[in-house]
């Protein structure tokens, strides 16, 4: 009786493994566009946009006041969120800061008694430009991109210096 060599496949393992290899391509082949649909919003740049805050004339110079802005909320959705932004006026010159904490993200507010912006979380201070100058906050707050129309403020989802 002659002897199988045992490194053949017999047919059926030889079909089993026809199958296995195919099911395997397959998955591959419909993977690939789901994990680059899945991915694809890492490699995507946020569009950079322009957006109204408003009528600028009431600030007044040396008073930083609060205005809210609507701003894509990330490259996933086309969803909007709600922005505050401080409008800082000195003489012919405006800024546009985010009232954002560079220590953990709390919002600022202005205190018209320090006449500093205030971080409740930890304490944090920034003078009325924007500087960092208590606290733990590492940065100053973030500037937006910004234009003037008349008396109009336009702002773009995007600071003056990258954070
Ligand atoms: S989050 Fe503002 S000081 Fe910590």
């Amino acid at each position: 009786m002659a002897h199988r060599d045992p490194r053949r496949l017999s047919r059926r393992q030889f079909g089993l493994l026809g199958t296995q290899v195919s099911g395997a391509v397959v998955a591959v082949l419909l993977g690939i566009p789901i994990v680059g649909f899945l991915i694809s919003p890492l490699f995507r740049q946020q569009q950079v946009v322009w957006r109204k805050v408003g009528d600028i004339s009431g600030v007044a110079d040396g008073e930083p006041t609060k205005f809210e802005v609507a701003f894509p909320q990330d490259v996933w959705t086309t969803a909007e969120e709600n922005l505050a932004v401080y409008v800082v006026k000195s003489g012919d010159n405006t800024r546009v800061f985010s009232n954002v904490c560079t220590h953990m993200q709390c919002p600022v507010r202005w205190d018209v008694a320090l006449h500093q912006f205030l971080c409740p979380c930890h304490g944090g201070l920034y003078d009325i430009n924007g500087a960092n100058v208590g606290g733990p906050p590492p940065k100053p707050l973030p500037e937006y991109v910004h234009r003037i129309d008349g008396t109009t403020l336009f702002v773009q989802n995007r600071f003056t210096e990258e954070i």
